[in-house]
């Protein structure tokens, strides 16, 4: 991986969605190296008084997944800043540099994320989710959508969602949400999934927290 969003310009094949997606390619790469890339979809000040049901009687957990560190900072960072949990998903077997060669086709997660059945194990147990009233659930955009790591928590852990507002959150090399959002939804049909949102890595904690009241 040496370049951030280059796997926006290498669909993988057979995917008519993707497909389409290649139509964008030049937009995507151009949009991809621009070093603001993501700072078009990050908060800016409303003016609104803080009203955050995270920092109120709710309570809050933030759960993320992130194979280099990025998607990490910004977790801690929004756990700090709205005073939530925080909770890593990390895999059983962890992703090595070449399981994330995205230019691979045979690489680990090239092959997991072909597969939309792919589950990969988390390690160790998860929180008991059903104590928290919202969870933000923070990954790295892979091909356009979460990884698969992320199907496996939201999945297995469906019912103790069931009625949770649960708030998706991104990094990525310039793409967009995907269709993440509605995947989730899907894998956790109780819950109120709020549609999520991609952030630049260095968002600030005043612009997460201005962002996470709207929950
Ligand atoms: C296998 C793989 C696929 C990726 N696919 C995309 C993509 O479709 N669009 C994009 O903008 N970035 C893509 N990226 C870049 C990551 O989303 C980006 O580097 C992210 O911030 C990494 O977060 P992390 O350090 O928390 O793992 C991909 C990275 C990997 C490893």
């Amino acid at each position: 991986m040496t370049r951030l969003g280059e796997p926006l310009i290498r669909p993988a094949p057979g995917k008519r969605k993707e497909q389409r997606q290649m139509k964008h390619t030049a937009l995507f790469a151009a949009i991809a190296a621009l070093p603001l890339c993501g700072c078009a979809q990050d908060s800016s000040s409303s003016g609104k008084p803080d009203t955050s049901a995270t920092n109120s009687s709710k309570k809050a957990l933030v759960a993320y997944f992130s194979a280099t560190g990025t998607t990490k900072g910004l977790a801690e960072r929004l756990a700090g800043a709205i005073g939530a949990d925080i909770f890593e998903i990390v895999p059983e077997q962890r992703y090595t540099e070449a399981d994330l060669n995205w230019r691979d086709k045979e690489s680990r997660s090239s092959v997991e994320m072909r597969d939309r059945a792919s589950r990969p194990a988390i390690a160790g147990a998860a929180p008991d989710l059903s104590s928290f009233d919202v969870v933000f659930v923070g990954y790295p955009i892979w091909w356009y959508r979460e990884p698969s790591i992320i199907d496996t928590f939201v999945e297995s852990n469906a019912a103790a969602l069931a009625g949770k507002i649960v708030v998706p959150f991104a990094t990525s090399g310039g793409s967009g949400m995907g269709d993440s959002t509605a995947n989730l939804q899907s894998l956790a049909p109780g819950a109120k999934v709020k549609e999520g949102r991609r952030f630049r890595a260095s968002a600030s904690a005043d612009d997460l927290k201005k962002w996470a009241a709207g929950f």
